[in-house]
């Protein structure tokens, strides 16, 4: 992890590109990063995205990308050529799609002179149990599962992966510092679980080894968000 790089990511799960930049805006670049997912991009496209990289922010592209590698490669390629910071892909799209994508984000940086982003893999997806991994075909359970994947995604040269806080201790030690763990989840203590079954506080989040924190309701949900957002990073021990 580069420790120049806020730990904390907000989630902007807007609907409306206005209210997601009116929060950005009142957001600082060095307390935080971005997510931009699937909601707000369709909506907005990429401007907002390019609106917050001009300001400064890291922006995680989180479009989870999953199609044959020519596919995501040039997605890939493009969201290098807005300037994000991090995008995500399935890494059950398998070994071609996974180098592909890595290579595409390399070349492309290149090119264009920036910094390469990082390319994060999503594994299992959360929302899948033990019934819904087995009616996809999958026989292994979900932990395993979860290594295979993330282990062939540092294989193909992926930066890290999206995991829970749960999962943390089991994936750093596995897989060694210089793999970024980003994780979502994330409750204040006492706080509303909303729909997330497995929370995990902030302090707890980071002491289990996550090298970021995507969080959302937490901070966009909050009476004042830049309080929430500061609250958080003072629990982090993230300078004021
Ligand atoms: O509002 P909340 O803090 O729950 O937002 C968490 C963010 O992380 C959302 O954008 C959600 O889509 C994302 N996420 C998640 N669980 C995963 C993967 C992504 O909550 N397993």
């Amino acid at each position: 992890m580069n420790d120049n790089h806020p730990r904390v990511i907000v989630a902007l799960d807007f609907a409306n590109p206005m209210q997601a930049l009116g929060l950005a805006e009142r957001l600082d670049p060095h307390d935080c990063g971005l997510k931009v997912g699937k909601e707000l991009f369709v909506a907005g496209g990429p401007e907002p995205v390019r609106w917050m990289v001009e300001r400064g922010f890291n922006v995680f592209l989180d479009l989870k990308f999953h199609d044959i590698p020519n596919t995501v490669a040039r997605a890939c390629a493009a969201a290098t050529r807005v300037g994000v910071w991090m995008m995500n892909v399935h890494a059950a799209g398998g070994r071609a799609m996974l180098k592909a994508a890595r290579d595409a984000v390399s070349a492309t940086a290149a090119e264009t002179g920036r910094t390469r982003p990082l390319l994060i893999a999503v594994t299992a997806l959360t929302s899948l149990d033990h019934a819904a991994l087995r009616e996809v075909g999958v026989e292994l359970d979900a932990g395993r599962y979860v290594l295979r994947l993330a282990a062939l995604a540092r294989d193909c040269g992926l930066d890290g992966i999206v995991c829970s806080a749960v999962e943390a201790p089991a994936m750093r030690s596995a897989f060694g510092a210089e793999f970024s763990l980003v994780t979502p989840g994330i409750r204040l203590a006492g706080a509303a679980r909303d729909d997330q079954a497995r929370i995990v506080t902030p302090e707890a989040a980071a002491e289990a080894g996550a090298d970021y924190l995507v969080i959302g309701r937490p901070i966009t949900g909050a009476g004042d968000p830049v309080a929430a957002l500061a609250a958080i990073n003072q629990a982090l021990g993230h300078p004021a």
